[in-house]
């Protein structure tokens, strides 16, 4: 029988009345579903007892592993303390301490920290403080974004405005606000007749030519680091983001990185902009921050788009925007777990040899399988590209949900992933052992030639 044909009555209670998200609820309604009602390490337990490793470390957030000791720890004794105080008028002792701690990590240029829930969140008040900057600096006509096509920033309006994936966006079309887009410079989906280099080249001086032309007009660049994750693991050449951030200063455009999906490690590094030593204005932070146990993201940025806020109280030069459990400390007591842990367990400097065993077990085990077309790896993100014919990277048919049935066949090898579409991502938690790596990318391989085999 299928792992998939959970025995738990709560699915009843599930399918009654609880709506995914993400999901089309009638297929979730008549198929087969795994009720999740514990965690341990790198592995998910389902309420029938079954195990499963977290291949997608929780939607891109466990970093550590579930219930791990210090994070549990920090959570407990700060739920004894207080879980929840309102920061509008009030500081709270682990949220206080969280920014004093993320300004060291970052890089130099961000000073401030403000909290938020989700990455979405961050995002949304990321867009806001870029175009009240200018505003407030007296500059007029500085309210259009500068995004890549294919971008994800999270579901809130304003995320949405900056991203670009059709499947998701396009409904929404007449709620979003204007924006200028770019090419991705992934060269996997380039047009045929184009190589790889000029492609590359060609996207890098598209970005750089509508910065030059729309700089009047932008109030920001707007850019996930060296991979864009929910467009399906397309990362970018190295150079790229250097060159974003060295046009944004010749045409004095701010530049927000978002490094919801990479930060905290995921792309080998600390930070994505680390890689190339990048300094953004503005950066977001959510999904890994509290080590995927709570939401709590942060927009932080520079002395410079602070100080454009300061004044007197009724001059209005507040920044208007915040919400109710901005800076929770139970979040960010865990979140300072978090970091502790990175620092006594060594975590940065043990991730080199991870990336580079996924690198090949990656070459073995599924870079030859059945419709592989591309492989794409930062760090420990993953994405392995499903296509109808190798040579021309025509895609499946939509309809065969070809990634879906991979993903659910790993399931009954004990392994949960979920794809974009056709593009099976592996972004295990980074404290997955080498064997438990091993168990993934060979279930991963195995799963793809039994459906396409
Ligand atoms: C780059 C990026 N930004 C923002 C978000 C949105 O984060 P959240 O789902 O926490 O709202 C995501 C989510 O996948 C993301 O990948």
């Amino acid at each position: 029988m299928s792992a998939l044909a959970g025995t738990d009555p709560l699915l009843e209670v599930d399918r009654r009345h609880v709506w995914h998200p993400f999901t089309q609820m009638r297929s979730w309604c008549a198929e087969p579903q795994l009720v999740i009602a514990a965690g341990e390490g790198c592995e998910l337990i389902d309420s029938d007892g079954n195990r499963y490793l977290d291949g997608v470390a929780s939607l891109w957030a466990n970093l550590h592993g579930h219930r791990h000791p210090r994070l549990d720890a920090a959570l407990i004794e700060q739920a004894g303390r207080l879980s929840h105080c309102t920061m509008l008028g009030l500081a709270n002792v682990p949220a206080t301490e969280l920014a004093g701690r993320l300004v060291e990590l970052v890089p130099e240029r961000l000073r401030k920290v403000f909290y938020a829930g989700d990455g979405a969140c961050a995002v949304e008040i990321a867009i806001k403080m870029a175009f009240e900057y200018w505003s407030l600096r007296g500059v007029s006509g500085r309210c259009r974004f500068l995004k890549l096509d294919e971008a994800y920033h999270g579901d809130t309006v304003g995320a949405v405005s900056v991203g670009g994936i059709d499947v998701f966006h396009r409904i929404f079309g007449p709620l979003l606000f204007d924006t200028v887009a770019v090419p991705t410079p992934n060269a996997y989906r380039r047009p045929n007749d184009l190589g790889v280099a000029d492609y590359e080249e060609a996207a890098a001086g598209a970005m750089e030519s509508a910065i030059a032309e729309h700089a009047a007009s932008l109030a920001g660049v707007v850019v996930e680091p060296r991979i864009q994750a929910a467009a399906g693991m397309l990362t970018h050449p190295q150079g790229y983001l250097r060159r974003v951030r060295a046009a944004c200063d010749r045409h004095d455009v701010l530049l927000i990185v978002d490094e919801v999906a990479t930060g905290f490690g995921r792309t080998g590094r600390m930070f994505a902009c680390d890689a190339e030593g990048v300094e953004p204005d503005l950066m977001t932070l959510g999904k890994g921050l509290t080590g995927g146990y709570l939401p709590l993201s942060a927009v932080l940025t520079s002395d410079d788009v602070y100080d454009a806020f300061l004044g007197e109280p009724h001059e209005g030069r507040t920044f208007y925007h915040g919400h109710t459990y901005t800076g929770n400390p139970l979040a960010a007591a865990v979140a300072l777990a978090s970091l502790d842990v990175f620092a006594d367990e060594a975590v940065i400097e043990g991730l080199p040899a991870k990336v580079e065993l996924m690198r090949q077990l990656l070459d073995r085990h599924v870079a030859a399988a059945p419709n592989v077309g591309d492989v794409r790896q930062e760090g420990l993100m993953v994405g392995v590209e499903l296509v109808a014919d190798l040579h021309t990277r025509e895609p499946l048919p939509a309809a065969r949900r070809t990634g879906d049935r991979i993903c659910r066949r790993a399931v009954d090898h004990g392994v949960i992933v979920r794809p974009l579409g056709d593009v099976l991502v592996l972004m295990p938690p980074l404290a997955m052992s080498p064997d438990e790596l091993e168990r993934l990318v060979e279930v991963i391989g195995t799963c793809i030639r039994e459906e396409l085999g």
